[in-house]
Formats: structure tokens, C-alpha cells, sequence
């Protein structure tokens, strides 16, 4: 989160004055400024101090997830983790004086366990006071969301060293839109065709026909080998879906999902875990109801896929509150705006980083975290459903460069990125989101891969970036999903996330049966004893910014990643008997 902050703004300069410039941007170029926003408005502003020991974290997480590695396995406890990112007690007190000087006592702030994040809610008023800045109401020309944000902002300098970022100032991305979309193919499932069956010449996997049409829970073990494999109830394993705003997983749904797809798991629930819901508005999300008009179909497609996959499976549906984009009635000049709870991701971490159990693997759409990977957990992403870009990628700094976008936090290397799949054999389906980063360098375990792949592309084909997207993908194309009683077409890379998660939760259910560890962060063993354990795809490409995008080819490709699970090799790489 941090991380992601800082990176996505641009370094400021350092000033003369008592207060200089900590962060500037140049808004991208879809927002538009509006008016000021009533200075009653109240942001929830969230202060990054400084983390002590980043770099021996982040030391720790290659270590603990590095197969050949002796601490491999070894992962950290909760309090372990937060000792590694506490601030320095000089930043503790620097930043707590200069709240005191503007008349904020510490019982106005909430803390995170390692105190490296502090969270305070005031008037809009102040905050342009404490941040020597003017904000802002800003309106999304697509979309006609608002945000209340600013396009740079100040601290004392002698502040700059003690944090590391203060948001929401300079952050316009609209949170809510890094979730995956949903494509609807409004296949007609009735006539699916189910007679015979189809070989996957390359892996040999003996697949339905009717797979072609509507892709269920059996045809996802056909495809990735997993057809035999029965997993238990282990206390030590977990599969975690996280869920935004409206995205309500309907347990009806579930169990006609369950009775059609997999009836052992009839009548079984999910735990649902409730996130920042204290307020009385429902529309921020984070509540659970269960009236069938308000399922959400990207939430019952993760946790039918996910927790159908692998049942019994311990499974856990998060559901965090907090909208970012808001519509304020500030137009009619109506100061009597609900709080702006901005960034619903940031109340997620909270509430995992101050918990011990955590489930093993978690899918989700929003969010980089190094912390809980060192803790050993799987965290899976889809990797966005645009291919190497929507539209014409041109870069919002004013030199309108051609840059394609691959969506954050995919392009996080500290997540398992799960681009996607469609087709028997698979290929690259068309909006499998992949590319480079712009912002983040390549991490070492990509070196061998993401070089051969660049030093395959014709002389000069899009001046090749750093860090790879994705990492790996699975089939994103007509899940058959039951949503508000009906069974339904539904694709996208929000798909393949979750189908993955699942098929990494039975791995760690046959580790424990073995005895091992449960997985934790993937991509280390992925690159290199885990290849084996996966189906190369090497056709199909994902077209964007007017571009053909990129090829999959043999090996690592900006299209796939590595390739699809073979559960049955994964486990037999994994487990030397
Ligand atoms: C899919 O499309 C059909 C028909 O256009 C519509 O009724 C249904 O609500 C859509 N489903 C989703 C998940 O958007
Ligand atoms: C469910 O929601 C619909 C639409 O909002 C509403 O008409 C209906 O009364 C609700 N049903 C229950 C049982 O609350
Ligand atoms: C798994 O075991 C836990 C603890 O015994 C229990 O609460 C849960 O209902 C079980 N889940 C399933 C799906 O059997
Ligand atoms: C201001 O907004 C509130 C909540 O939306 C509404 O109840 C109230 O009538 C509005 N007042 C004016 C003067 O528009
Ligand atoms: C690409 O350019 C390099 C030098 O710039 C050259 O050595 C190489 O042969 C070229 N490769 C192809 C495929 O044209
Ligand atoms: C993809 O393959 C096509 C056809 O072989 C080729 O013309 C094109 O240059 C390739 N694109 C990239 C980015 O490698
Ligand atoms: C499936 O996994 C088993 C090992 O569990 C392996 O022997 C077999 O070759 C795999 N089948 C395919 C089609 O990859
Ligand atoms: C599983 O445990 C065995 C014995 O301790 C070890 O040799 C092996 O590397 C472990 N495998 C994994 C994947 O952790």
C-alpha cells in the first residue's frame, strides 16, 4: 500500500522553506476539477510513517519463500511482522508534536498494531492547514464519480524522512475500478452441449465437450488435473475471497450453485467476517445481506468457484466497507456530505495485519502487501480484463507518450498476478490484462524468464519494461455461475483468480497431509522448481491500446504468465515420496 503510494505519485523536489513539497502530481487526464468542496467535508486521512526495517522484511519474505532456501517454510508470526515495520520511536514522536501543534491529542488518531499507520478523520479544513494545501472536488468524465483530492501537498522538512505518505491527497485512481470486470456472454447454458469428450493435446488431460460451452467445477479438475483428489478439513488451512461495497455473496445462490456443481458441500457455509461497517449506511457496503436482488455477481462467482474447488476447505468471505468515489450534493451548495471513507483496501489490511489466523491462500481484486506475505499467506490477484491497455494509453505527465497500463496491484511483485485462459487447448484469452511495469522493478525471480521473453520480441517492439505481468493464469471465459437464481455466463479474469486460489488451497491441504508448511508467497517456487507443475500456454495474445499487445509464447509471456496449474504435478514436485 505504501509502496504503491509513493510509487504512483512523483518524487517532489526539496524546498527551502519550513514546509516543502512532499508529493505532486498531474491528475490523469479523465478527472476534472470542479469546486471546492465545503470545509465541513471530512477526510479520512491515513499517515504512513516510515517503516524502521523495510529492508529486512522484505529480506525475510525472499528467504521464507525461496525453495531453496533453508529458512523456506519458515514463515513469521504476526508480531515478528510488526516489530520489522514499526517506525522509529524519533518518527513516532516527530509526527505525534506536530499533530499536537495543530490540536489533534493522540486520542484523536487510531493506530495500526505497528503503529506505522495512523488514521485520523477531520474537517477538510484542517487538513489543508496540516498539509499547507488546497483540495479539491474533482469529477471522473466517465464514470461522473467525484473525489475530493489535491494535486500536491507540503510537510515541515524536517517530517519528509518520518513519513512516507499521506493519502488521500494525490491518489486519483478510483479504487473501486481495479476490480476485474465481468463479461457477460449470456451463453444460453440449456444448450450446452455435453456429449463425449475432447482431448488437451499438450497436457493429455481428458476434458467434457461441454466445457466449451459453460465451464463448471469438473471441468475446471479436468483441465488442471485435479479430478482424483479429495481434500479434508485441516485447521491449519484456509481460503479467503474478499469482497467490496455491494458485492454481497448470496448463500442461496451457493447452495443451487452447490446442489448443481458439487452436492457434498450442500447446507455447508462460509465464515463472513465484516469489515469497517460501523457506519449506518448501507451502500458502503461491508454487511451481508441475504435478500437474492442484492447478490453480487462477482462475489458469488469467487466464492462459488473458490470454495466449491476446494471444499472442505475452511472458507472465508471478507467483506469490506468504504466507497471511494462518492457523488457529494455539494452542486447545490449542501455541506452535509457523509464521510469520504476513501480507501476501503487500507481497512482491509488493518483488519488482516492485526489478526493471527489468517486463511492460507486469499483472492482478491484490490491491494499489494509484502507484510502478510512474509506471514506466509498466498495472496492471489486477477490480473485485469484489458489486455496490455483500454484505449489510447497515452500518459497523462504532458508528453502524451504511448505507455500501456497494466493494472495495479497485478503489477505488484510481492502477489501472485493470474492472468487468463479460454479455449480447448487453452490459449490466451483476448483481455488477458499483462505487460510491464511502469513503476516496479523486476523482482530476481523473473530475471531468467522475462529476459528470455524480451530477448525474443522483434527489435524494437515496444521498448520492453521490467517486472512481468502475469505470473500465472487460469481459465477466464463462461463460468457457469448461479446469480439471483439463475444460472449465468460470467468471465473475465476475475475468474481465474479464484480458480487458482483454489487449486493452491488443496496444494497446501496435501502439504499439511504430508506434514510441510502450508505454501505461502508463491512466486519464488513458481518461477523455478514449480515449472514443471504447470501447462505452458503458447497461443492466443492480448491486444489493447491499439496495439496487437503481446504474444504468448513458450515459456513466460505478458500474456499468461508461466501457464495454468497441473494440480497433480504441482503436488508430486512438492511432495518427495
Ligand atoms: C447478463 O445479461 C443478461 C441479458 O442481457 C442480463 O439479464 C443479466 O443480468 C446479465 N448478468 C450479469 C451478471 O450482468
Ligand atoms: C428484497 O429486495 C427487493 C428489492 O429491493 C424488495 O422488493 C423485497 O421486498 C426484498 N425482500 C425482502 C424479503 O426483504
Ligand atoms: C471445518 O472444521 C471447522 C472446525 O472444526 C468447522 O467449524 C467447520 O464447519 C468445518 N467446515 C467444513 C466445511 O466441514
Ligand atoms: C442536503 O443533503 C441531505 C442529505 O442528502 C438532504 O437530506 C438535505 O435535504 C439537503 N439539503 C439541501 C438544502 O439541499
Ligand atoms: C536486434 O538488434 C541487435 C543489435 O541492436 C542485433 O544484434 C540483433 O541481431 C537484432 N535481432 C533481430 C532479430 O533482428
Ligand atoms: C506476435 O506474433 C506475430 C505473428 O507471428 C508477429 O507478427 C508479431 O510481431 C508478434 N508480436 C510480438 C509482440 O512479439
Ligand atoms: C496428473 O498428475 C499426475 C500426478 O499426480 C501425473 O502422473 C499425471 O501425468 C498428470 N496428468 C496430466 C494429464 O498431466
Ligand atoms: C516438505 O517437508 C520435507 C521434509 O521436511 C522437505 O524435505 C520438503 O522440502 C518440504 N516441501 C515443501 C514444499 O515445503
Amino acid at each position: 500500500m505504501k509502496l504503491w503510494a509513493a510509487l504512483l505519485s512523483l518524487a517532489a523536489s526539496g524546498a527551502l522553506a519550513v514546509n516543502s513539497i512532499k508529493e505532486t502530481v498531474i491528475p490523469p487526464r479523465e478527472w476534472i476539477r470542479n469546486g471546492r468542496p465545503p470545509s465541513s467535508h471530512v477526510v479520512q486521512l491515513r499517515i504512513g510513517l516510515r517503516q524502521a526495517n523495510f529492508d529486512a522484511l522484505e529480506r525475510h519474505l525472499y528467504e521464507v519463500s525461496d525453495p531453496s532456501h533453508r529458512r523456506y517454510g519458515d514463515y513469521l508470526s504476526k508480531g515478528a511482522v510488526e516489530d520489522l515495520v514499526a517506525p522509529h520511536p524519533e518518527s513516532l514522536a516527530a509526527v505525534d508534536a506536530w499533530l499536537s501543534c495543530h490540536g489533534l491529542p493522540e486520542s484523536d488518531y487510531v493506530r495500526s498494531p505497528a503503529k506505522d499507520w495512523l488514521t485520523i478523520k477531520i474537517p477538510v479544513s484542517l487538513a489543508e492547514e496540516l498539509l499547507d494545501t488546497k483540495y479539491h472536488v474533482w469529477r471522473h468524465t466517465h464514470s461522473g464519480e467525484y473525489i475530493v483530492r489535491t494535486t500536491s501537498y507540503s510537510l515541515p522538512s524536517h517530517l519528509h524522512d518520518h513519513i512516507d505518505v499521506i493519502q488521500p491527497t494525490t491518489i486519483f485512481s478510483r479504487t473501486i475500478g481495479f476490480r476485474s470486470t465481468i463479461h457477460n456472454i449470456s451463453v444460453s447454458l440449456s444448450t450446452a452441449n455435453a456429449d463425449g469428450t475432447i482431448r488437451n493435446l499438450d497436457s493429455g488431460a481428458i476434458i467434457d465437450n461441454s466445457c466449451k460451452y459453460a465451464i463448471t467445477l469438473n471441468c475446471l479438475k479436468q483441465l488442471y488435473n485435479a479430478t482424483t483428489y479429495t481434500a479434508t478439513n485441516q485447521s491449519e488451512n484456509g481460503i479467503g475471497i474478499t469482497g467490496y461495497l455491494e458485492q454481497y455473496a448470496n448463500i442461496q445462490d451457493l447452495q443451487s450453485f452447490y446442489g448443481e456443481q458439487q452436492p457434498v458441500a450442500l447446507g455447508s457455509q462460509f465464515e463472513f467476517v465484516s469489515i469497517n461497517a460501523h457506519t449506518q449506511d448501507a451502500y458502503e457496503g461491508g454487511q451481508n445481506p441475504q435478500n437474492i436482488s442484492q447478490a453480487g455477481a462477482e462475489a458469488n462467482l469467487d466464492v462459488q468457484f473458490a470454495f466449491g474447488l476446494s471444499f472442505p476447505i475452511q472458507s472465508t468471505f471478507y467483506s469490506t466497507a468504504g466507497r471511494p468515489p462518492f457523488i457529494p450534493p455539494y452542486q447545490s451548495g449542501n455541506a452535509s456530505a457523509p464521510a469520504n471513507t476513501n480507501e476501503p483496501y487500507g481497512e482491509w489490511l488493518d483488519h488482516m495485519l492485526s489478526h493471527n489466523d489468517l486463511p492460507a491462500t486469499i483472492s482478491t481484486s484490490y491491494g499489494d502487501n509484502e507484510d502478510t506475505g512474509a506471514r506466509g499467506i498466498s495472496l492471489l490477484f486477477s490480473s485485469g480484463d484489458s489486455g496490455v491497455g483500454n484505449g489510447e494509453c497515452l500518459t497523462n505527465d504532458g508528453t502524451q507518450v504511448k505507455r500501456f497500463v497494466p493494472s495495479f496491484p497485478a503489477s505488484c511483485p510481492y502477489v501472485t498476478a493470474v492472468g487468463g485462459t479460454s479455449g480447448i487447448p487453452e490459449q490466451a484469452v483476448f483481455f488477458s490484462g499483462g505487460g510491464f511495469s511502469n513503476y516496479f522493478p523486476r523482482p530476481k525471480w523473473q530475471d531468467k524468464s522475462v529476459k528470455k521473453y524480451l530477448a525474443s520480441l522483434p527489435n524494437g517492439t515496444y521498448e520492453g519494461l521490467y517486472n512481468g505481468i502475469p505470473d500465472v493464469s487460469a481459465y477466464a471465459e463462461s463460468y457457469r455461475v448461479w446469480y439471483r437464481g439463475i444460472p449465468t455466463s460470467i468471465g473475465g479474469t476475475s475468474a481465474s483468480a479464484p480458480a487458482f486460489a483454489g487449486i493452491v488451497a488443496l496444494l497446501n491441504d496435501a502439504l499439511l497431509k504430508a506434514s510441510n508448511r502450508t505454501l505461502g508467497f508463491l512466486n519464488p517456487l513458481l518461477y523455478e522448481k514449480g515449472l514443471a507443475g504447470l501447462n505452458d500456454i503458447k497461443s492466443g495474445n492480448n491486444p489493447g491500446c491499439g496495439t496487437d499487445g503481446f504474444n504468448a509464447t513458450e515459456g513466460w509471456d505478458p500474456a499468461t504468465g508461466l501457464g495454468t496449474p497441473n494440480f497433480g504435478k504441482l503436488k508430486d514436485l512438492l511432495i518427495d515420496c
